[in-house]
Order: structure tokens, then sequence, then C-alpha cells
């Protein structure tokens, strides 16, 4: 069998880029799909991976026939598309009463129309091949709703009832469907937020830390694996114990 290919959404963010490393060091061939705007990042991210079989493509995941080109694009050159990986994310906080409706399209936009975006056309092939292993990076947040988080909570905990329910769906067709729920992890997202804020949250993360992008890539790793077909339609918080239920 040859590798199996993965796309990661959001590719050249902080949690994207430490996904992509660790799929292609599990030897997987990796496509890493973002905004092509931003020169200098791309070239940092080219930087961060070129020992690696990781390439870029320029994707907005806000835009459904880019999604389905790029999906129909892998599948024609490399003969699969076998892991989804969706990581793309944004946040534009603010309390309801000050959100006006361009932070919600946004952030509902990215957030859970992207989701929906790339798993429309790639869940086909996925089906029709009998295997594929779909990861959604949802939040801790969505599970239990955050101060000036109202747009990207609803976005986060959407993805989960996305999750489970595509996760049925294709269950007999080899296809597994996931969330992963990062807590607050030293990526550029968590890093702007002012100081006094961060600190107030990482005071009650019983683990008494950021978590490490590589501790996220590490569970989309696990998910992704061939041998993690029995876990199908699950959440996984990686969030150093910030929230815990079960
Ligand atoms: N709970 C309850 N009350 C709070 C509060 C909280 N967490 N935070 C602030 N308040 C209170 C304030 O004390 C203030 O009260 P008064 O009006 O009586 O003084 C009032 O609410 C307004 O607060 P702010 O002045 O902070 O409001 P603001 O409009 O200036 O800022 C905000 C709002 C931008 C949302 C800011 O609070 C903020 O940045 N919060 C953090 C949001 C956050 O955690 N985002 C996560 C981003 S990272 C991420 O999303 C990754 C991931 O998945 C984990």
């Amino acid at each position: 069998m040859g590798k199996r290919v993965a796309v990661v959404s959001g590719g050249v963010g902080g949690l994207g880029t430490a996904i992509c490393r660790r799929l292609a060091q599990d030897g997987c061939r990796v496509v890493a799909a973002d905004l092509a705007g931003n020169e200098e990042r791309i070239a940092a991210f080219r930087d961060a991976t070129n020992d690696l079989d990781i390439s870029f493509a320029p994707l907005d995941v806000r835009d459904f026939d880019a999604c389905g080109e790029l999906v129909r694009s892998i599948e024609a050159e490399h003969e699969s598309l076998d892991i989804l990986v969706n990581a793309a994310g944004i946040t534009r906080d603010g309390t309801l009463r000050k959100m006006d409706k361009a932070q919600w399209d946004a952030v509902l936009g990215v957030n859970l129309g992207g989701v929906f975006n790339l798993c429309r056309p790639a869940v086909e092939g996925m089906a029709t091949r009998g295997f594929g292993r779909i990861v959604n990076i949802s939040s801790v947040n969505g599970q239990t709703g955050q101060f000036g988080q109202t747009n990207y909570a609803a976005a986060k905990a959407g993805m989960h009832g996305f999750t489970m329910s595509l996760a049925r769906e294709v269950a007999r067709k080899g296809v597994t469907v996931n969330s992963v729920s990062p807590g607050y992890c030293a990526t550029a997202m968590v890093m702007a937020l002012p100081e006094d804020i961060r600190a107030g949250i990482v005071a009650n993360v019983p683990v008494g830390r950021l978590g490490e992008p590589d501790e996220i890539a590490r569970t989309v790793s696990f998910l992704a694996a061939d041998d993690a077909g029995f876990i199908t339609g699950a959440n996984i918080p990686v969030n150093g114990g910030l929230f815990m239920s079960f």
C-alpha cells in the first residue's frame, strides 16, 4: 500500500503546522491547505516543514467550490485522500452586546462552514474507497462556552454535532469522524489574548501551563491511524484538565 494522503485545513497555523509535521512523520503524504495571502507566514511554514513530505495548497475554506476542486485535484494527483483534518479556525471575540454580524459570519463561516465545505467533497471518495479518517479540531470553549465567544463556542459546539452525525452516516464505509477539543495552547491565537486574561485562564488549568501544539498533533495522529477504526463520533479533550467530564 502507498502512503496515506492527508489534507490539513489551517495547515499553516499554530496547531495545523504541528499536525502536518506529525502526520508526515507517521508516513503520510500531507497537503497543508491554508490562505495564500501572507507570504511571510507561508515561507516560515515551508522552513519548518521542508524536511518532510508536506506541500502547501492555497485555500479559503469559506469557498465551497474551491474546497471541491482541491479535493478532486489531490485525488487525481495522489490517487487518494485518506485523512482530512479540519484545523482552520479564527476568533473574533467580543461580548454579544458588542458583536456585529461580520464577527458572527466570519467565525461561523470559517470554523463551521469550512468543515462542511471540505467534508462534503472528501467523504465521497473515502466512502467509495472504504477508508477514511476525519478529525475536526473543536475547542474546550465549545464544551463550556467562554465569555466573549458566543460565535466561536457556537461554531465549535456545532462542529461536534456535525462530527457525531457524519460518523453515523459513514461508519459502515470504513470512515471514522472524530473531534479533538484542545484547551489553551501556545499558538498565535492564544498569545494574542491580553496577558492578564491569559494568565487568569492558565491559573485555572490543573496542569498549570498552556498546551503545546505537538500535544494536540499527537492526538490527531492517534485518531488518524489505520488501527483507530473503532473510535468514531468521539470527542477527545486535550486541555490540561481545564474541563473534565465523562
Ligand atoms: N466572566 C465574567 N465576567 C467577566 C469575564 C469573565 N470571564 N471577563 C470580563 N468580565 C466582566 C468584566 O469584569 C467587566 O465587568 P464590568 O463591566 O462590571 O467592569 C465586563 O465583563 C466587561 O469585560 P471586558 O472589559 O473584558 O469586556 P471587553 O469588551 O473589553 O472584552 C473580551 C471582552 C474581548 C471578550 C475579553 O473579555 C476577552 O478577550 N476575553 C477572553 C476571551 C477568550 O478567552 N478567548 C479565547 C481565545 S483563544 C481560543 O479561542 C482558542 C481556544 O479554542 C481555547
